[in-house]
């Protein structure tokens, strides 16, 4: 088996994966970083965003051996110490949360979100950034509300940009392919085509 070493939370990782490993499951059955979530599997709800290289990428469709090298965010993997990221704090004070289920994927979304387009936007502006992160428990009204907030808490800590950057990817654009991700990886490895295509047992 091929051996992946990549960055996770700042910490050096090495592990002999399969190819056909997703990040989603290295992260949650091989490091326990369990904060991270899957609900759909299939690129639709976002409960798997985690950020790879300081993208937002979904984790349930990208190959772990893509991310060889690279340096990976999860949401265990945000706050300092014991104080809650501001964008986390924002959604526990304006009850943007119900089950929780989808909470780990909205927070790393909006994050990047802020990131690239500053702290101003309007809440129309936030629902369609948000469109490929689901929530089935809390009508996205204080969804939104926490968002809001937590761009403004994080401009007070100096962790957004000040001008938008348009052009650059949501999360529901920057999730590659699984043929693309094969396509960069070892071409002697079958493991990952094959699962990609079906024909892994
Ligand atoms: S688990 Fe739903 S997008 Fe990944
Ligand atoms: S809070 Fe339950 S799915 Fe969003």
């Amino acid at each position: 088996m091929p051996t992946l070493k990549l960055t996770v939370n700042g910490r050096p990782v090495s592990r002999e994966v399969p190819g056909q490993l997703l990040l989603v499951q290295l992260l949650r059955e091989e490091l326990s970083l369990t904060g991270t979530h899957v609900g759909c599997d299939t690129t639709q709800c976002g409960a798997c965003t985690v950020h790879l290289n300081g993208r937002p990428i979904k984790s349930c469709t990208t190959l772990a051996m893509s991310c060889e090298g690279g340096e990976v965010t999860t949401i265990e993997g945000i706050a300092d110490g014991a104080n809650l990221h501001p964008m986390q704090e924002a959604f526990r004070a304006n009850h943007g949360l119900q089950c929780g289920y989808c909470t780990p994927g909205f927070v790393m979304a909006s994050i990047k979100i802020v990131e690239r387009l500053g702290p101003d936007f309007t809440d129309e502006e936030i629902r369609e950034e948000l469109e490929g992160n689901i929530c089935r428990c809390t009508g996205y009204h204080n969804i939104v509300k926490s968002v809001r907030a937590g761009a403004r808490a994080m401009a007070a800590h100096g962790g957004s940009a000040p001008v938008r950057r348009e052009g650059e990817e949501r999360v529901v654009d920057s999730t590659r392919s699984m043929l693309e991700q094969i396509s960069e990886l070892d071409p002697e490895s079958n493991e990952a085509h094959d699962a990609a295509s079906g024909k892994a047992k």
